[in-house]
């Protein structure tokens, strides 16, 4: 059997997990009778953990529940966790004390944690210990048996904890339930290898394995005959797509053949290692005339000591030397990128190289972060002697020299007519619809709502500091 098919979960299996989603429902007819139960699921973290917290959904809607925004008439709440950063992790263990009194108020309530924090040994004990109301956890590797798990807890009425570790699983053909019905994620690949040492995603997620490119396809074809606009394929490390895989194909290929396929749809990816980010890939962005002229290069820092530190494999030069091949290849393309700040060690001298980074590649926009300790990465046993405080002051630095590079970005765009899929209102004022362009630059456009769902060519009038505004390119509709 070839590594492959032995990380896939079987048909039996998938059997076996319907079975139980059958006996679920019974359960459910039982005790609800008429009413449907309603169950709350919030997703915390990046894309990954929203596309799981789809099929989630997926799953509990086989089983008979229907779905509610809010806790408070929810049967049943699940949390689908991220373990990132420490305040994405208070975070969820603040929802979750506050849980306490809804539990008390709605007998027979089950509240259940999923996602990255529960692949971690001390978090799952203190909620063993601290949280005796949380009925069920499982782990990321065993998502697709939630309707067992959640047959043990209804039928039992005990509490049930399911999180082995493991180099990690692909289970196909879950059934998803989207949250929105133009944009639609898809995972192409699972898990992490790259060991970063301030990151925890290696831990929780497992190894990096790939999706064959059949399923891929197939899920694509099928989103774009629903009427989907825009597809983005998720990733720890897209670029890797395709290793241990038995067909020979790469992400350059895989984005070729999606781009080939019928239909007015664009496409999307993220995440993009640097290291791994190569010209075959800008020329294939260059090529495809699907794929979004955008590219979400985490950077990280500026400081090739601190990159040797972080286990990133590259360096400045090299990381400039790709922009720069990108900009001369496809001149309009957006940079977006990720930088921690404070990493163990990392002195105001490698903070400054960090924001001379920034200046030289004008990203249109940055996700930022304070370096955040996680338990079992090598990093947390790095000395770490700058104190809290100058992060913080060099962290809004670092804000304010990218609002300023930001708002000129956008200016640079007024006057371009760009392709814009509109997505719902705006917020510009009365009769105002709002879209994305594909560098993914938010456009405000006066238009009638029946407008929504489509391509849309507008000419941009003006750059505000949050968005570009634009009117309708009449000439081309
Ligand atoms: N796989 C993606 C990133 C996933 S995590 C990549 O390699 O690009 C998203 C971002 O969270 C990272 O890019 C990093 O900037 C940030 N991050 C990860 N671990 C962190 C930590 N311990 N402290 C602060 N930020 C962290
Ligand atoms: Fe974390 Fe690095 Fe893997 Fe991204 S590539 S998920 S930052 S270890
Ligand atoms: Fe968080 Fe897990 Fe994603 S740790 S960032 S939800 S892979």
């Amino acid at each position: 059997m070839s590594k492959q098919q032995t990380m896939l979960v079987s048909e039996e299996e998938l059997l076996r997990q319907e079975e139980f989603s059958h006996r679920v429902k019974e359960i459910l007819e039982m005790r609800y009778g008429d009413h449907m139960p309603v169950a709350h699921v919030h997703s915390y973290g990046c894309q990954q953990n929203v596309s799981d917290g789809e099929k989630i959904k997926g799953m509990l809607a086989r089983m008979g529940y229907g779905f509610s925004e809010s806790t408070a008439d929810a049967d049943l709440v699940i949390y689908n966790t991220c373990a990132v950063r420490e305040n994405a992790e208070d975070r969820v263990f603040g929802n979750v004390g506050a849980l306490k009194h809804n539990k008390q108020r709605r007998r027979g309530m089950v509240i259940g944690l999923c996602g990255c924090m529960m692949q971690q040994e001390h978090i799952v004990h203190r909620l063993q210990k601290s949280f005796p109301y949380v009925d069920l956890i499982f782990g990321t590797h065993v998502l697709h048996r939630l309707p067992e798990l959640l047959y043990q807890t209804l039928s039992t009425r005990e509490r049930v904890f399911e999180t082995p570790d493991s180099d990690g699983v692909i289970a196909e053909h879950l059934p998803i339930q989207r949250d929105g019905s133009l944009k639609a994620w898809v995972p192409i690949m699972y898990g992490c290898n790259n060991f970063c040492t301030y990151c925890i995603v290696p831990y929780v997620r497992g190894r990096e394995r790939s999706r064959t490119s059949r399923e891929i396809l197939a899920e694509v074809e099928q989103l774009v005959l629903d009427g989907y606009k825009e597809i983005t394929l998720l990733g720890q490390n897209v670029n890797s797509y395709g290793k241990g895989l038995e067909e020979e194909i790469n992400f350059s290929g895989l984005l070729r053949k999606i781009n080939s396929l019928d239909g007015d749809f664009r496409i999307r990816f993220m995440t993009s290692h640097p290291k791994d980010a190569t010209p075959e890939l800008i020329d294939t962005i260059a090529e495809c005339e699907k794929v979004c002229h955008h590219l979400h290069l985490p950077v990280q820092s500026g400081s090739d000591r601190i990159l040797r530190e972080m286990n990133r494999h590259y360096d400045t030069e090299s990381y400039l030397e790709l922009i720069r091949y990108a900009r001369q290849r496809i001149p309009d393309i957006s940079f977006t990128s990720d930088i921690i700040v404070g990493f163990p060690g990392e002195t105001r001298e490698d903070f400054l190289q960090t924001m001379d980074l920034i200046r030289q590649v004008r990203y249109d926009s940055l996700f930022t972060f304070i370096y955040s300790k996680r338990v079992g990465t090598k990093a947390a046993s790095m000395d770490d002697p700058t104190p809290a405080e100058d992060k913080t002051k060099w962290l809004m630095e670092l804000l304010e020299e990218q609002k300023r590079i930001g708002e000129q970005q956008l200016q640079r765009y007024v006057g371009d007519t760009m392709r814009v899929l509109a997505d719902g209102p705006g917020k510009a004022g009365e009769g105002y619809l709002t879209g994305r362009t594909e560098q993914n630059l938010i456009v405000d456009f006066p238009a009638s709502e029946e407008l929504i769902g489509s391509f849309v060519e507008v000419t941009i009038t003006k750059a505000l500091n949050w968005a570009l505004l634009g009117e309708i390119n009449t000439s081309h509709r």
